[in-house]
């Protein structure tokens, strides 16, 4: 059987973000009652937060399709006209990593998105003619983790946008629970807990340490999970009580034990632990920042004391202040 999805569709299932899901409801309502196309929208934040989610969400509630995809398939300016003449009016068109379209491809994207035009050229030279051509009134979702990577033109284009944040412990907690309950496994508090504080503060990640460790639960207990059974999966998956991975911590260690400490530059970093440069600063790192283990500073990253403590290092002492 094919694997339950665990993904809400709908804004009042939806846990955590609650400013995006209180603005959302209030946008989409004036939209449906003016029956009028929802105004694009713009998704920002680390992955597994919620983004291709939500766009799949705002279809349902506006009770429109949804055609997804993402800024490297759209390889050529035509890829992107096709797909905007063959959408319907109100359809919801999801561009997942959207800073990743190339610039003339944006191109097409500004008249379409401002006035639900198709600019075409036809012809070459003196002879090339632009014909406009009208499209559909759709709603373009964009999504990306590296908000600062969008172009100024391609935001201001934008009428909604949203960046998401890292989820409490409380939230991970109910988005456990209410998966526990669709995968049809029991779990109490302390287990719901404990998958919860591991999460990363990332509900795609709390959802796939619940499957991992119902597996554990099932083969090596009575199928139910307590904090205990979720603690000992977890630690045999080597997935710390701060829910760092191997990544993280091998990260974290460079920094502290290579580079002192830091500052260390990203490109150094990324030489020395074998990971692209992209993926430490859009994955690894912003988890990392946010529970005050890691700081980017003008001069490169450094460990914070908090991540010594966390391993069990002494931080080097202080260089004494000169005033
Ligand atoms: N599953 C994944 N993310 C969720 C969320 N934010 N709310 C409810 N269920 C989820």
């Amino acid at each position: 059987e094919f694997e339950k999805s665990l993904r809400p569709t709908r804004l009042s299932e939806y846990i955590g973000q609650e400013r995006v899901t209180r603005n959302l409801a209030v946008f989409i309502r004036a939209a449906r009652a003016r029956r009028e196309a929802l105004d694009h929208v713009l998704l920002t934040g680390p992955p597994g937060l919620g983004k291709t989610t939500l766009s799949l969400i705002i279809a349902n509630e506006m009770g429109a399709p949804v055609r997804s995809t993402s800024g490297p398939a759209i390889e050529r300016p035509g890829d992107l006209a096709a797909i905007l003449t063959n959408l319907q009016d109100g359809e919801i068109l999801f561009i997942d990593e959207i800073h990743r379209l190339n610039p003339a491809i944006e191109e097409v994207l500004y008249p379409a998105m401002e006035d639900y035009q198709l600019d075409i050229v036809i012809g070459q030279g003196t002879a090339a003619r632009t014909i406009k051509l009208d499209l559909p009134k759709f709603t373009l979702v964009g999504a990306t983790t590296r908000a600062g990577l969008i172009t100024a033109p391609l935001r201001g284009r934008f009428g909604i946008a949203f960046h998401l944040e890292f989820y409490n412990h409380d939230e991970l907690e109910l988005i456990v629970r209410r998966s526990a309950e669709i995968l049809r496994v029991e779990i109490d508090r302390e287990g719901a807990r404990e998958i919860a504080r591991r999460a990363r503060g990332t509900p795609r990640i709390a959802n796939r340490l619940l499957r991992r460790v119902r597996d554990y639960a099932e083969v090596e207990y009575d199928g139910r999970i307590t904090g205990d059974v979720a603690r000992d999966a977890l630690n045999r998956m080597e997935v710390d009580t701060f829910g760092l991975d191997e990544m993280d911590r091998k990260l974290l260690l460079t920094i502290i034990e290579k580079f002192g400490g830091g500052p260390v530059g990203l490109g150094t970093l990324s030489a020395s632990i074998h990971e692209e440069k992209d993926s430490i600063e859009e994955i690894i790192e912003p988890y990392l920042i946010q529970i005050g283990f890691l700081n980017r500073t003008p001069r490169g990253r450094m460990a914070t004391p908090l991540a010594y403590k966390h391993f069990g290092i002494a931080p080097p002492q202080q260089r004494p202040s000169l005033f």
